[in-house]
């Protein structure tokens, strides 16, 4: 059955429309986000998609197909009042109430693709399907960076995780074919032409089944730790050290975690300029080195990588692959890896035999290609 054919089934009346978002993968440019640098993901091809009926008052009811049962009913989305997994969308009314829009409340039955806990955004998928939806149907008028930044406020203030503004912009902003640079910092952005499969290429996602959790608090040991390191070099954000000047920036921090977590996120923005640098120029191939090099920093600098994740990474590289490393918070969820076409079974089964012979639980493992950001369907 169709989302909207349950939706009517659910609510005893047709829905308006149907509207779907994307979750992502990171290329490069991780934990940069909240530090006011460059980020470059793409849109996966799974997506939440939704469907939508206006309601006579102010509440919120949603339903999952994902998670059968009653639907969760929110009469006035409020920070603090936890629905669970409704908090996506009740929080992303709420954000946009609170920024002075007129939004009444909705009937909302929804199904998701994403992978949850997986490190692939399937929140931000959630959040801003319903933003695009709650736009589209109360006709706000909002551009989709707004839309993104409403949801990311959604998911700071409602949901109470500390996340930057890449995986909602990720999935409001991306087209097919494409990876979107973007300057957290100004938002500006541009689409990078990222069509491996015409290389002869493939990016590989490794689901490792491993859930991450950010609201667990590592995450915000972090972002804290990058925000004290910003404020003892005197500049508004880590964005704001060049790497050329790092070294002597190193020196003026008065501890070995600050100093790291520094060196992580000034070192990243570089690797981010590089990779965009040999996109443009056509060198697909020569982004392999820097993926493996972000890893090792996130892995030894940034302390957010896990033995699974490095399992992958690893196995990956040594069975052949251009490149590979963790993607989006970490401790847990997916690695990505740049294989020749040729490559790809041969690289999958050394992963999968290397999980067998650790005694983890089997990687979940697919091929990514860029897909279209948020849609009306
Ligand atoms: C999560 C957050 C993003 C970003 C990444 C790390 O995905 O939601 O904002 O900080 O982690 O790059």
């Amino acid at each position: 059955m169709s989302v909207a054919e349950e939706f009517s089934r659910l609510y005893g009346y047709e829905p308006e429309g149907v509207w779907e978002a994307p979750g992502r993968v990171n290329l490069i440019g991780e934990h940069t986000d909240y530090n006011d640098g460059f980020v470059m993901p793409f849109a996966l091809p799974h997506t939440a998609v939704a469907a939508f009926g206006r309601r006579t008052d102010t509440a919120v009811r949603a339903h999952s197909a994902d998670l059968p049962g009653e639907a969760v009913v929110v009469s006035d989305p409020a920070p603090g009042a936890s629905a669970g997994w409704a908090d996506y969308v009740a929080g992303v009314v709420w954000a946009l109430r609170d920024a002075g829009h007129a939004v009444g409340g909705v009937d909302v039955h929804l199904s998701s693709t994403v992978p949850t806990g997986a490190g692939l955004s399937s929140s931000a998928a959630l959040e801003v399907v319903v933003a695009l939806a709650l736009n589209d149907l109360f006709s706000l008028g909002l551009e989709r960076q707004q839309l993104a930044r409403l949801c990311q406020r959604a998911e700071n203030v409602y949901v109470g995780a500390p996340t930057g503004i890449m995986d909602q912009t990720a999935s409001a902003c991306c087209t097919a074919g494409h990876a979107l640079f973007l300057d957290t910092r100004d938002l500006s952005r541009r689409q990078v032409p990222f069509d491996l499969a015409s290389l002869g290429l493939r990016l590989l996602v490794v689901d490792t089944q491993v859930e991450h959790a950010h609201s667990e608090g590592e995450y915000g040991k972090r972002r804290a730790g990058c925000e004290a390191g910003a404020a003892e070099l005197g500049v508004t954000a880590l964005r704001d050290v060049p790497v050329a000047e790092l070294p002597a920036a190193l020196d003026r921090l008065s501890s070995d975690e600050v100093r790291a977590l520094v060196r992580h996120v000034v070192t990243e923005n570089d690797r981010v300029e590089r990779v965009i640098a040999l996109l443009d120029a056509g060198d697909v191939r020569a982004i392999g080195p820097l993926l493996v090099e972000g890893h090792a920093s996130l892995r030894d600098d940034f302390r957010v990588s896990c033995r699974e994740l490095d399992l992958v990474v690893e196995t990956a590289v040594a069975a052949g692959a251009l490149g590979a490393r963790m993607t989006g918070g970490g401790f847990g969820g997916s690695a990505i890896v740049l294989v020749e076409d040729t490559l790809a079974d041969q690289v999958t089964k050394a992963v999968t035999e290397a999980f067998a012979a650790a005694a983890l639980t089997e990687p979940r493992v697919f091929t990514a290609v860029a897909s279209a950001g948020a849609r009306r369907i």
